[in-house]
């Protein structure tokens, strides 16, 4: 396929879940060649297939993103395979994890730090020495707009995203002289189908009322903003976060 993203190889953690598969399918059809990461083989198998079905290219890898070796070690096979990685969109996450701040265990934390900041900052160390030595690259890191304004009991995941802004402007500043811009998305709700579970129809109905475009976030809103900081036409941009907090409808007066 030709496009925005013609001869781009992109790695996309968490791919086999609803934003990744959107962005997975997305960018595909821009021309990326997509390598399809998650741990769970059988989601990371149908973004593979949904992708070739619409004539696109993916392989998928399978690992925990927590898992640093074994990442590592995937990530530089697949660069050996294809000969470099151009753009890496970490992705990977756990959300829905709502808790008290007492209830909040060390596990818990661990995990939830392990997954969004360590397996973000692991998956770059494994591309970022590729990206240099070609002076090119691209991060785009999935943060959330919660870590801007914080919700009760999201201590452990808003603080998560939140470090990962952070990371992204400290990176930002480290491989801007290597050509590597490095920025993140910060979306605001998209409801799928666990929250829909969780929040009800007639909360996330009341939800998008209340907004100002009168609508809630789609995964293709957020895929098409992914897929602009991967292309040549975002060259210029480096250590911006892109906050998706959808605004409630003003009030008059
Ligand atoms: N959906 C939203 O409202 C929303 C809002 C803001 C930010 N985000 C962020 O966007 C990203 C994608 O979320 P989503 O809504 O598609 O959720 P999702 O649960 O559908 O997808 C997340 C994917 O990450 C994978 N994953 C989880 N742990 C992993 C690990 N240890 N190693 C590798 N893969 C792992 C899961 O298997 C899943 O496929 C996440 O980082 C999430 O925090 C989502």
């Amino acid at each position: 396929m030709t496009g925005q993203l013609s001869g781009k190889i992109v790695l996309i953690t968490g791919a086999g879940g609803t934003l990744g598969h959107s962005h997975a399918c997305l960018m595909a059809a821009r021309g990326a060649q997509v390598i399809v990461q998650d741990i769970r083989a059988d989601a990371a198998t149908a973004t593979v297939d949904a992708v070739r079905q619409s004539g696109g290219e993916a392989s998928a890898l399978v690992c925990d993103v927590a898992d640093v070796p074994t990442l590592t070690e995937l990530i530089q096979a697949e660069e050996a395979r294809l000969g470099r990685i151009d753009v890496l969109v970490n992705n990977a996450g756990i959300s829905g994890m709502t808790a008290a701040f007492e209830d909040i265990d060390e596990a818990n934390f661990d995990r939830m730090f392990d997954i969004h900041f360590k397996g973000s900052f692991y998956a770059a160390r494994a591309v970022i020495p590729g990206m240099k030595a070609r002076r090119s690259g691209k991060i785009i890191n999935i943060s959330s707009a919660r870590a801007g304004y914080g919700a009760i009991g999201g201590s452990h995941y808003d603080g998560a995203k939140g470090a990962l802004i952070g990371l992204t402007r400290a990176w930002a500043n480290e491989f801007g002289g290597f050509g590597i811009t490095v920025n993140a998305v910060a979306p605001g709700l998209v409801p799928f189908d666990a929250t829909r579970r969780r929040l009800g129809e007639d909360v996330l109905a009341k939800r998008a009322a209340a907004t100002i475009a009168g609508r809630l976030i789609q995964p293709a809103d957020v895929s098409a903003l992914v897929a602009f900081l991967a292309s040549h036409d975002a060259d210029i941009i480096n250590g911006q976060v892109y906050s998706m907090k959808q605004h409630d409808k003003p009030h008059a007066g």
